[in-house]
C-alpha cells in the first residue's frame, strides 16, 4: 500500500496508471473509518483495478460553530485500516496544499444544496464540491464510490459531475448499519451510552413512516408526522427536518411517488448533528 501526501505525486502516479490502463476508483472520505467506509471499498474493487482511498478532514464544509477541530482524527489506525483492507492507495494531502493562504476558489452547486442540510448549514455543500472536485483533478479516477447516507451529497455531487462534465461514474452504496438500525457514521464515536440509546430511534422513526406507507399511505405529511411524532417522544433529540422530496431533484412532494421518495431526517441529539434517510 501507497500513502501518498503529495497532491504533484498523486497525479503523476494517477496518469503513470491510466498510461498502464488500470481503471482507478476513489473513495473519499475524511477518515476514522469505519465498516460503512469498508462496503464503499468493497464497491471500489468491484468497479476498478486500483483503489484509492483519500482521507482529508475538509476544513471548507465545516462552519466556524460546526466541529472540524474536535472531528475524529486517527492517523495510524487508519492506515492499519487500509492496509488490512486491501487499499492500493491512501491519498492524505495536507491542509496547507490544498487550501494555501491565497486559495480564493470554489464551486456552488445551485440549486439542490439549497434544501434540507443546505437551509441549516449554509455553505457546506460549496465546501464539499469544491473539495470533492479537486480530489478529482488529484486522482483522477474514473470512478468515484459515495454512501447514500449522504444522499443530498450524492445528488450534487450527482449534478455537478453533470454540470462540469467530469469524466467520473458516480457509484453509491447502501448505507451501513448497526444492528439496530443505526447509520454507521464517523461521529458515532461522540456518544455517550445513552446518547447511544436515543440515537436509535432516529432509524426506527424512518421505520415507522416506512410502515404506514406499506399500508397504503401515500400522502405526505402524514408519512412525515409518523416520522416526527416518534423522534418527538425523545428528550435528547432536537428535530432539524423531516422531508420527503423526490430523490434526484430533492423538491419536496405532497404525494409519494413510490420507488421515487427519499424520506430524510437530520437532528441535534444532545449538540450531535446526525442525518439519515431510506428511499420509499
Ligand atoms: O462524505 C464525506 O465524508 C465528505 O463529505 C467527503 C465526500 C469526503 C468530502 O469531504
Amino acid at each position: 500500500m501507497k500513502v501518498i501526501e503529495s497532491i504533484s505525486k498523486m497525479q503523476t502516479e494517477a496518469q503513470a496508471l491510466r498510461a498502464e490502463g488500470k481503471r482507478i476508483a476513489l473513495v473519499p472520505t475524511m477518515g476514522s473509518l469505519h465498516e460503512g467506509h469498508l462496503s464503499l471499498v468493497g464497491l471500489a474493487k468491484k468497479k476498478a483495478d486500483v483503489v484509492v482511498l483519500s482521507i482529508f478532514v475538509n476544513p471548507k464544509q465545516f462552519a466556524p460553530n460546526e466541529d472540524f477541530a474536535r472531528y475524529p482524527r486517527d492517523r495510524d489506525r487508519d492506515r492499519k485500516f487500509c492496509k488490512e483492507h486491501g487499499i492500493d492507495i491512501i491519498f492524505a494531502p495536507k491542509d496547507a496544499a490544498m487550501y494555501p493562504e491565497t486559495y480564493s476558489t470554489y464551486v456552488d452547486e445551485g440549486e439542490l444544496s439549497m434544501v434540507l442540510c443546505g437551509v441549516s448549514r449554509p455553505g457546506h455543500f460549496r465546501g464539499v464540491c469544491t473539495v470533492v472536485a479537486k480530489l478529482f483533478n488529484n486522482v483522477q479516477p474514473h470512478v468515484a464510490v459515495f454512501g447514500q447516507k449522504d444522499a443530498q451529497q450524492v445528488a450534487i455531487i450527482k449534478r455537478m459531475v453533470r454540470d462540469l462534465h467530469f469524466p467520473v461514474q458516480i457509484v453509491v452504496g447502501p448505507t451501513a448499519r448497526e444492528e439496530d438500525g443505526l447509520a454507521l457514521s464517523s461521529r458515532n464515536v461522540y456518544f455517550t451510552p445513552s446518547q447511544r440509546l436515543e440515537a436509535s430511534k432516529i432509524y426506527e422513526s424512518l421505520q415507522k413512516a416506512k410502515e404506514m406507507v406499506a399500508s397504503g399511505m401515500l400522502q405526505s405529511d402524514r408519512i412525515v408526522g409518523e416520522s416526527l411524532h416518534h423522534l418527538t417522544q425523545s428528550l435528547k433529540i432536537r428535530v432539524i427536518y423531516v422531508s420527503l422530496v423526490e430523490r434526484g431533484t430533492l423538491k419536496p412532494l405532497r404525494i409519494l411517488k413510490p420507488g421515487h421518495s427519499l424520506l430524510a431526517v437530520a437532528v441535534w441529539l444532545d449538540g450531535i448533528r446526525l442525518i439519515d434517510n431510506i428511499e420509499l
